[in-house]
Parts: structure tokens; C-alpha cells; sequence
């Protein structure tokens, strides 16, 4: 991983309770620090909750729009007030639920970034996509969807995240071969923009983690660190991934 600091992320997508707020709260003060960032994504609704329980956190979404009549939509520069950094944009199930397209994922870490938020920018294949040899391709026109509307130089304050579809919620995880190979691929197509940022670049892997498979994910010289989804909400499972990313 070399200079580049791990995260751990946990999102809890429509789950969790203020028990657990305070249940994580213990669990990253316990393991946060020098070796890791720990980072957790709760229901907005539960924002100012865990930021009052010493949690570093961020949303799961953020609108487009910078203010107005958009009734039930998350306002970043609102977000950031709050005291949150970092926010998700384009993870899968908003995409495929919610039909959130490449250039609507772009106009959302666009307004992220100035709100202040750093934008997690999650990519990556369906089953169907890898199967038919396209996985490359797919996180290629994903990642450019938004170097195309920002520039290169707009990913220096950004972290990736590649989470591969068929590997969210279903427990196949990706092997870290698997991972690595894609990881090295999104940190090789960044170096052709721009050799800094793409080596200064966290890119974390989602799908599937658990306490018995980071150690050998987060060891890949490409994965830093995790987006931790069902595993994020038992505390103890938790606290192992955490242990398991080393700076
Ligand atoms: P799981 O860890 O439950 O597969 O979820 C991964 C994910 O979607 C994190 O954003």
C-alpha cells in the first residue's frame, strides 16, 4: 500500500439503529489512527447522530443540485456543514435501483466537491458484463464519464471504489487475484491521465468482505482498504477488517 493510508469504510445502505452508532463509535476509536481512516456511511437520517458519537462519516448519496425544490433529495454543502467529509456517488444499487446514469453520477461528485465533500466513487461490473469479457470497458466508461466533465485532476481529492456487482450482498467475493487484476487495471488507465494521481489514489474494494477474506484483499499491492458492506453492521466483524488494513 505503501504511502498511500487505507480506509475502511462501512456502509450500512438502509440499516442500523443509534445502538449501533454507538456500538461503531467504540470500535473506531479503538482502531482508528496512524494505520488506518475509519469511515462509516449511515441512513442520512442518522448523520448528525454518529457525528455527535466522534464518528468520521459521510452520506450514501448526494443530490446534484446545489439547493431548492427537490423534495427528499441530500443537500451536500448541508452534509458538509454538519461535519461529515465524504460522501458515496454511483454505488450500484443506485444506479441499477434508482437509475442513476454515468453523467448523473459525474454532476454528483461535481457538486460533492464543491460542497467541500470528498466523493467515493463507486464502479464496477455486473455478472453479465464480466462474463462477457466487458469488464474493463464498464469501469473505463465510468471513471471517464467523470475525467471527461472534470478533468483529471479532479480525482486527486476523490477515493474509488471498485465493487464488482455480482459480489455485493451475495457472498462472492471477488479472490484477490480477481480484484487485484481490475485494481491494477483502474490505477494503470489513471497513470496514462496523470502518474500522481493515480499513484497518490486510494481505490478500495466492496463486495462481500468479512473478516475471513480482507487480510488477503487489502495485502494486494493496488487495494487500499474497503467498503464493508453487511459486515459494517456487527460491530466485531467490524473491528477485524478494520485490523486487517495495515498502512
Ligand atoms: P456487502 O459487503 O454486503 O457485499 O456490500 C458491499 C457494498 O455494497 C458496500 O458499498
Amino acid at each position: 500500500m505503501g504511502q498511500r493510508k487505507p480506509i475502511v469504510a462501512g456502509n450500512w445502505k438502509m440499516n442500523g439503529s443509534c445502538e449501533l452508532i454507538k456500538e461503531i463509535a467504540a470500535v473506531s476509536e479503538q482502531v482508528s489512527g496512524e494505520q488506518r481512516e475509519v469511515l462509516v456511511f449511515p441512513p442520512a437520517i442518522l448523520l448528525s447522530e454518529a457525528i455527535s458519537a466522534g464518528l468520521n462519516c459521510g452520506t450514501q448519496t448526494v443530490s446534484e443540485f446545489e439547493s431548492g425544490a427537490y423534495t427528499g433529495e441530500i443537500q451536500a454543502s448541508l452534509v458538509k456543514s454538519l461535519g461529515a467529509n465524504y460522501t458515496l456517488v454511483g454505488h450500484s444499487e443506485r444506479r441499477s435501483i434508482y437509475g442513476e446514469s454515468n453523467e448523473d453520477v459525474a454532476n454528483k461528485f461535481a457538486q460533492a466537491q464543491s460542497s467541500g465533500l470528498t466523493p467515493i466513487l463507486c464502479i464496477g461490473e455486473t455478472q453479465a458484463q464480466r462474463t462477457e469479457g466487458k469488464t474493463e470497458e464498464v469501469v473505463k466508461q465510468q471513471l471517464e464519464a467523470v475525467i471527461k466533465k472534470l478533468g483529471i485532476a479532479s480525482l486527486a481529492n476523490s477515493v474509488i471504489a471498485y465493487e464488482p456487482v455480482w459480489a455485493i450482498g451475495t457472498g462472492l467475493t471477488a479472490t484477490p487475484e480477481q480484484a487485484q487484476a481490475t485494481h491494477k487495471y483502474i490505477r494503470d488507465l489513471l497513470h496514462s491521465y496523470d502518474q500522481q494521481v493515480a499513484s497518490a489514489l486510494r481505490i478500495l474494494y466492496g463486495g462481500s468482505v468479512n473478516e475471513s477474506n480482507s487480510e488477503l484483499l487489502f495485502a494486494q499491492a493496488d487495494i487500499d482498504g474497503g467498503l464493508i458492506g453487511g459486515a459494517s453492521l456487527k460491530p466485531q466483524s467490524f473491528k477485524a477488517i478494520c485490523e486487517s488494513a495495515k498502512g
